[in-house]
């Protein structure tokens, strides 16, 4: 794509009031430009993404944290795919290492959940990353191709209109200690030759691999110059209105 990809994952935080005064501050900070240059997604908690979308006037467009892989039912506290689709949600936010790890997420109910958006029409942003001892050990490539194998099982790629990875570090996330962008370069190739050579009907120009960990609006730029890296999945800064519309301004590829 020739448009860099930002996303921000606004985690746990924001109350209704906040997360409408941040999506206003977003906006009126972004020009036409920004827009030409860049496909901006923003991911508020489950539970004002209405809100949010109420006070969308701009080409940004709204994202889930997470979603549940059946349409309806007996699944107390639970949100669908068809559910967020239904409040305009176009992609989900699937596999992040905070859940992962708290909330104890298997491979094999991301490959449910991708599943879910695909028969939705929403796009996953399927996060994957090595911790710092598979890092250490030198296993980062054969984990992340585990977590990419398993979350894509079965899937068809004909329908996607985008396939987004995001690669994020977990080391490097919230630890004001990014990853070199050469080495996250190196990884955005191995995951694009991973995807072409497992799925032959998958078609080169819809995949998009960004970058996610510690991601700021001076480190940007060294990311989105690299080749392969095609944006980047953004937490901490992308609930400080400055902070986000700088790595917005400072993402264009
Ligand atoms: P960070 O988080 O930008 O605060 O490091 C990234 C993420 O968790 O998606």
């Amino acid at each position: 794509m020739d448009k860099s990809i930002i996303i921000g994952n606004w985690k746990m935080n924001l109350k209704i009031n906040s997360s409408q005064k941040l999506i206003k501050d977003i906006q009126r900070n972004l020009s036409k430009k920004d827009f030409n240059c860049c496909e901006i997604i923003v991911c508020p908690s489950n539970i004002h993404l209405e809100s949010v979308y109420n006070k969308m006037k701009t080409k940004i467009s709204l994202g889930c944290q997470n979603l549940f892989w059946e349409n309806d039912g007996a699944y107390t506290g639970e949100i669908s795919a068809a559910m967020m689709k239904n409040i305009n949600c176009k992609y989900a936010i699937i596999g992040h290492s905070e859940r992962r790890n708290y909330i104890k997420e298997t491979d094999e109910m991301i490959n449910k959940k991708i599943r879910a958006c695909q028969n939705n029409s929403i796009t996953p942003i399927l996060c994957i990353g090595e911790s710092a001892k598979q890092r250490k050990d030198l296993n980062t490539r054969s984990f992340l191709k585990k977590q990419i194998l398993s979350a894509y099982r079965g899937i068809n790629f004909n329908n996607f209109r985008s396939i987004i990875i995001a690669y994020e570090p977990i080391w490097a996330i919230g630890s004001s200690n990014p990853a070199n962008p050469e080495d996250a370069n190196e990884i955005a190739l191995y995951i694009k030759k991973l995807l072409i050579n497992n799925y032959k009907n998958i078609d080169k120009k819809t995949i998009n691999i960004l970058y996610g960990g510690s991601v700021n609006a001076k480190n940007i730029k060294s990311f989105t110059d690299m080749n392969e890296i095609d944006g980047s999945l953004v937490g901490g800064e992308s609930i400080k209105p400055a902070g986000f519309v700088g790595i917005i301004k400072n993402s264009y590829k």
